[in-house]
């Protein structure tokens, strides 16, 4: 069921600060900087040669990495996201397993305008899962 790691996604309290250093220090190759209002946050996207970094800060009041932030001032890994070649056969057979899909169950639209969907962290070791339509 699980394909490759698509990215890593880092909550930060300022994303263009925190590309700076993966542009300017690292030398990674960085993408523009993006508001998505619909997902809450300003994204920026670190390509790696194996997978992606997503950098992400807090866009308006109900953003949903606010609290996240509140704990975590300086920032910290928010999720993992692993590519799935189906996403409703994946959710289907983590539910059956009696795994936590978050929200209403059907996949929404993530940042790359491929379907996505949340696994609870209390399922996968403390961490926050996104699965991505490959
Ligand atoms: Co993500």
């Amino acid at each position: 069921m699980i394909g490759r790691l698509n990215h890593v996604a880092i909550a930060v309290p300022d994303v263009r600060k925190a590309a700076a250093v993966y542009r300017d220090i690292l030398g990674a190759e960085v993408s523009a900087t993006v508001a998505q209002p619909d997902h809450g946050v300003t994204t920026v996207f670190v390509t790696l040669a194996n997978t992606k970094i997503e950098l992400l800060e807090p866009l308006g009041p109900a953003s949903p990495i606010a609290k996240f932030l509140e704990r975590n001032p300086d920032g910290g890994m928010h999720h993992v996201c692993y590519e799935v070649p189906d996403i409703r056969l994946a959710r289907d057979a983590l539910r059956k397993s009696g795994l936590r899909v978050l929200g209403d169950g059907e996949p929404k639209t993530g940042a790359h305008g491929r379907p996505v969907l949340f696994l609870h962290p209390k399922d996968f070791a403390g961490t926050l899962v996104e699965l991505e339509q490959g």
